[in-house]
């Protein structure tokens, strides 16, 4: 088929991935290659069984794969065809030395420049799809531009706001598509290829155009906005549940005035996913890299209330079981760090298991997508713990099931059929207010909620 333009993505992971197949979908001018340096991910890529859950992938992939949109480990031949570079490797929080814990590990990042310089036989646009630092481009650019044949690169910053579960929605239809770029002619010139590529299916007005660290510091700043809506509700959870108002109730009395508006503001275990933490620490870095002590300590306080609200969901349930869980079985209900995904990263169910393990629960952890990256999270863990597909065999013979995962299917089972099954007094932990609680009450449950009175029957 004839295409004008050779587009490559590095990094065929949760953005990398579904990102390249509805441009490659939506845009049949363009070839799109996705590459990897993990040949497991390639080959389920190739194959029909995607290395990701995501509704609507599939279709997506089946449509475009081998037309227009190809997956492959050939990272060296990628970039020579390439005109434009999605970059879109994961940057993770540094672990070592200087900045351990906050800031970003930029390492694979720069060998990735290193290695666009390397096989490159003409200029090219790099464009960062990854979340990074702001002035990241910077850095990228002097190691792209330092060849000696005289090769320019031009670097785009065109960060994702794709959220996992919703992921093909939110590409087709986004609520708008951010490119920055420098102020030059060239930087110009880059951007409009960049943009042009989205105007293919993109409204116009939904695309935005700003100057590249404005980009950069727009990504990190959307993740630390959303993850304090929600730390902030939860901070509020706390002081229902020691005053008897309902936290749901005040979310909805203050998401109806237009300036809050409602989403993002449901009360849960806590926050999790790859980027909230990780960005926001990153945020935190900078902040402090430049002085800024005060906006450091300020956005730090989001991610120091997300574990608090996490360990106190544990110790609520230890609270209200008597105060021991040792030798209690307890059906962890969902294991995902939301719904709609198999992605475990920093997953609440994670923190929730490590304190029950401590405790000498015995944990058993269902998920309908996530009870093989459960596995993996859990592997290093010491303790009784139990993976079990189905929830009414999770549930069975259990003191306690906790929700920590707003899995539709979590809606529907038949509670009535768990509590026949379970220990007495059985209780029930919502960790994401998606229950029944007065019916489960009702039906012979103790049951707590978060930010809301409990409903006990012991
Ligand atoms: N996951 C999300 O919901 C989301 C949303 C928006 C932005 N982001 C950002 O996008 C970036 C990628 O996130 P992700 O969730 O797709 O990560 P991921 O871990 O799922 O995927 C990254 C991929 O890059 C590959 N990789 C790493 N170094 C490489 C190299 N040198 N050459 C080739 N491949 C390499 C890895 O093997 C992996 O498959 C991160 O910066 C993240 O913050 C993520």
């Amino acid at each position: 088929m004839d295409t004008s333009v050779n587009v490559l993505c590095i990094g065929a992971g949760y953005v990398g991935g579904p990102t390249m197949a509805v441009i490659a979908d939506r845009c049949r001018h363009a070839r799109v290659t996705v590459v990897d340096v993990n040949e497991a991910r390639i080959a389920a890529w190739n194959s029909d069984a995607l290395p990701i859950f995501e509704p609507g992938l599939d279709d997506v992939v089946r449509r475009a794969r081998g037309r227009n949109l190809f997956f492959s480990t050939d990272i060296e031949a990628g970039i020579r065809d390439a005109d434009i570079i999605f970059v879109s490797v994961n940057a993770l929080t540094k672990t070592f030395e200087e900045g351990a814990g906050r800031a970003a590990d930029l390492q694979y990042w720069e060998k990735t420049a290193r290695q666009i310089l390397a096989h490159s036989t003409r200029g090219k646009i790099v464009v960062e799809k990854s979340t990074l630092p702001v002035r990241t481009a910077e850095a990228m650019e002097r190691i792209l531009n330092s060849g000696e044949r005289g090769l320019r690169f031009e670097v785009v910053s065109n960060p994702e706001f794709l959220a996992e579960g919703t992921a093909i929605k939110d590409l087709e239809r986004p609520d708008r598509v951010l490119v920055g770029s420098h102020e030059t002619p060239a930087g110009a010139n880059a951007r409009r290829a960049v943009t042009d590529l989205y105007a293919t299916w993109v409204p116009r007005d939904r695309i935005i155009e700003s100057n590249l660290w404005s980009a950069e510091l727009s990504k990190l700043t959307a993740n630390a906005f959303l993850a304090q809506r929600i730390s902030s509700i939860n901070s509020i959870s706390a002081l229902c549940e020691v005053t008897e108002a309902d936290v749901d109730e005040v979310a909805y009395a203050i998401g109806t005035d237009s300036r809050i508006g409602p989403r993002f503001l449901k009360a849960s275990v806590g926050f999790g996913g790859s980027c909230f933490r990780k960005d926001i620490l990153n945020l935190v870095y900078i902040s402090e890299s430049y002085g800024l002590d005060e906006v450091a300590r300020y956005w730090e306080s989001v991610v120091r209330m997300n574990d608090w609200q996490e360990a106190r969901f544990v110790r609520r349930m230890l609270a209200s079981m008597f105060n021991t869980v040792a030798g209690k079985r307890i059906a962890l209900f969902g294991f995902a760090f939301k719904a709609d995904t198999g992605d475990t990263r920093e997953s609440p169910a994670l923190a929730v298991t490590r304190q029950l393990l401590d405790e000498h629960a015995h944990v058993v952890i269902t998920d309908p997508q996530a009870l093989a990256n459960a596995r993996i999270d859990t592997a290093r863990l010491e303790g009784a713990i139990e993976y079990e597909p189905d929830p009414y065999a999770a549930a069975k013979g259990a003191h306690a099931i906790a929700v920590l995962t707003e899995w539709e299917v979590y809606r529907t089972l038949d509670y009535a059929r768990l509590l026949a099954a379970m220990e007495r007094p059985a209780f029930v932990f919502d960790g994401r207010n998606i229950l029944d609680h007065r019916r489960l009450f009702e039906m012979g449950f103790s049951v707590y909620a978060v930010g809301k009175r409990p409903l006990k029957h012991v």
